[in-house]
């Protein structure tokens, strides 16, 4: 299920997945994203909070994925997918950046339609490059 960030129990789940999967000293990120960003949970089937996209989008429905990431424990269930999936629905034009190395990330944009249209050297720090993906609607 795709949800709104709707709770107190919501916010601690993402503050949890955010921690683990980047680590405290990117929470100051958490906090800017949270106001300035849109965000979408995918909940499990007990209503509890496994993963989040955060988006930029505007008027057009281009949009600009910021930051996505599922709780390791809950990985490999789709979960990443249905949000990806989630935003392409509600956009006609979806780009992000991912880095050049993270095959699982690569491979799940793949799969779901996401082209590479440019490299960007060091973008990730000297030494990891950084791949910039676009997923358009069928017209
Ligand atoms: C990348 C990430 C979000 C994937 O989420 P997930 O819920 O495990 O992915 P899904 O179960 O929806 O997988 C969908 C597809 O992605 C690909 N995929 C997912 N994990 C993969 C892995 N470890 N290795 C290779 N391909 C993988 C597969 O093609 C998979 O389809 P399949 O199950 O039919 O093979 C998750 O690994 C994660 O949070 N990573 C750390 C944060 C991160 O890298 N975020 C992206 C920043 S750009």
């Amino acid at each position: 299920m795709i949800s709104e960030l709707e709770s107190q129990e919501d916010f601690r789940r993402l503050f949890t997945i955010f921690n683990e999967i980047w680590g405290a000293e990117t929470l100051s990120e958490l906090i800017s994203s949270l106001q300035n960003t849109k965000c979408a949970l995918a909940k499990s089937d007990t209503n509890e909070v496994v993963g989040y996209v955060f988006y930029d989008q505007d008027e057009r429905g281009f949009t600009e994925i910021t930051d996505f990431g599922i709780d390791p424990n809950f990985r490999g269930l789709g979960y990443g997918a249905d949000l990806i999936v989630f935003v392409c629905a509600i956009s006609t034009e979806v780009r992000l950046s991912v880095k050049e190395d993270n095959m699982a990330a690569r491979q799940l944009y793949e799969k779901i339609g996401f082209k590479e249209i440019q490299r960007i050297e060091n973008y990730y720090g000297v030494g990891f490059d950084g791949l910039r993906m676009e997923w358009k609607k069928e017209v």
